[in-house]
């Protein structure tokens, strides 16, 4: 199956970055969310960051205004009836995921491929809700999007090697390395990563470093490009719990269960980045 078409339903940090890849490679994109500002909110992000490269002299006028025009802004998912795939970034919760995997599997014709970007939930749980388990697919992308190069591509149970080879082929077309990974809590990627982050907070939590301390070390110890507590304001401090929760349940490990602190800057909705607070103050 040829796609052309494809649905990017979440336009967040995770949705907008998945949008401007997937125009900037010549697809045409529907932008959806639930609201009207959503959407722009995460057009607004990608203009800009286009923006930027016009003034790095990367790209021209022209090409960001065509770019751009393969974006259509939506708020329904019906607006998808015609995409041959479709690309979850919603919120990371289960009911969610699944009441949109419900849907979409009732919108979209029958051959077209939906494809969760989940940072660990079990894809086999998803496909399961639709009727086109065999159609079910992970999309794991990286943010920020334009610059990671990594989709870890997970299959569920049932997931077809037609879906497979297909969302495999469309990474390389946008640029990207997939890599193959089993459907297990929290994949690979932030199996290792995200428990990292957990430790790290640890470390702060129990008085052994300051947040710049630990970043520090990581930065210059281990040569890493943020250090894990500002990697983790980065990704969202509700993401890490998420992950952590997932891991935890998941494996009945207690070596994943989710730092104290971590819990309660939560709570505290200290989110990081996209909140202006997190182990850091933002603008
Ligand atoms: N969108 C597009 N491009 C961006 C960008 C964004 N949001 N942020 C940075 N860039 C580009 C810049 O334009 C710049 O490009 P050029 O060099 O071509 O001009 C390049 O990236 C480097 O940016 P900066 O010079 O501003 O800053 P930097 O060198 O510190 O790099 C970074 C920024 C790429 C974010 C780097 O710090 C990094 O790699 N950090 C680690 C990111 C990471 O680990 N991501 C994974 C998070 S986990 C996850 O996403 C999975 C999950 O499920 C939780």
């Amino acid at each position: 199956m040829r796609i052309q078409k494809i649905m990017v339903v979440g336009s967040g940090q995770m949705g907008s970055g998945i949008v401007q890849v997937l125009a900037q490679s010549g697809f045409q994109v529907v932008m959806n969310d639930m609201k009207e500002e959503f959407v722009q909110r995460g057009l607004a992000k990608i203009t800009k960051q286009l923006n930027r490269e016009v003034e790095k002299g990367r790209r021209t006028k022209e090409e960001v205004t065509a770019l751009l025009s393969r974006i259509q802004p939506s708020t329904i998912l019906e607006d998808g009836k015609d995409a041959q795939l479709v690309i979850e970034a919603a919120t990371e919760n289960k009911k969610v995921k699944h009441e949109i995997f419900k849907r979409l599997d009732e919108i979209l014709p029958a051959e077209a491929i939906l494809a969760t970007n989940t940072s660990s939930l079990p894809i086999t749980e998803i496909a399961a809700v639709t009727s086109r388990p065999e159609k079910v697919i992970g999309m794991h992308f990286f943010n920020p999007v334009p610059v990671m190069k990594l989709i870890e591509v997970i299959r569920g149970l049932a997931t077809s090697e037609d879906t497979f080879t297909s969302v495999m082929e469309l990474a390389k077309e946008i640029g990207k390395v997939p890599v193959e990974v089993k459907d297990f809590p929290g994949f690979a990627a932030n199996r290792v990563l995200v428990t990292m982050i957990n430790e790290a907070i640890y470390t702060v939590y129990e008085g052994i470093s300051t947040p710049e301390g630990v970043d520090s070390v990581m930065k210059l110890g281990a040569n890493h490009p943020m250090g894990p507590i500002e990697l983790a304001d980065y990704v969202g401090l509700d993401v890490c719990l998420a992950v952590m929760e997932v891991l935890y349940e998941g494996y009945g490990d207690p070596k994943y269960r989710p730092c104290p602190l971590l819990r309660k800057y939560v709570n505290a909705g200290w989110l990081g980045v996209k909140t202006g607070r997190g182990f850091y103050k933002y603008n």
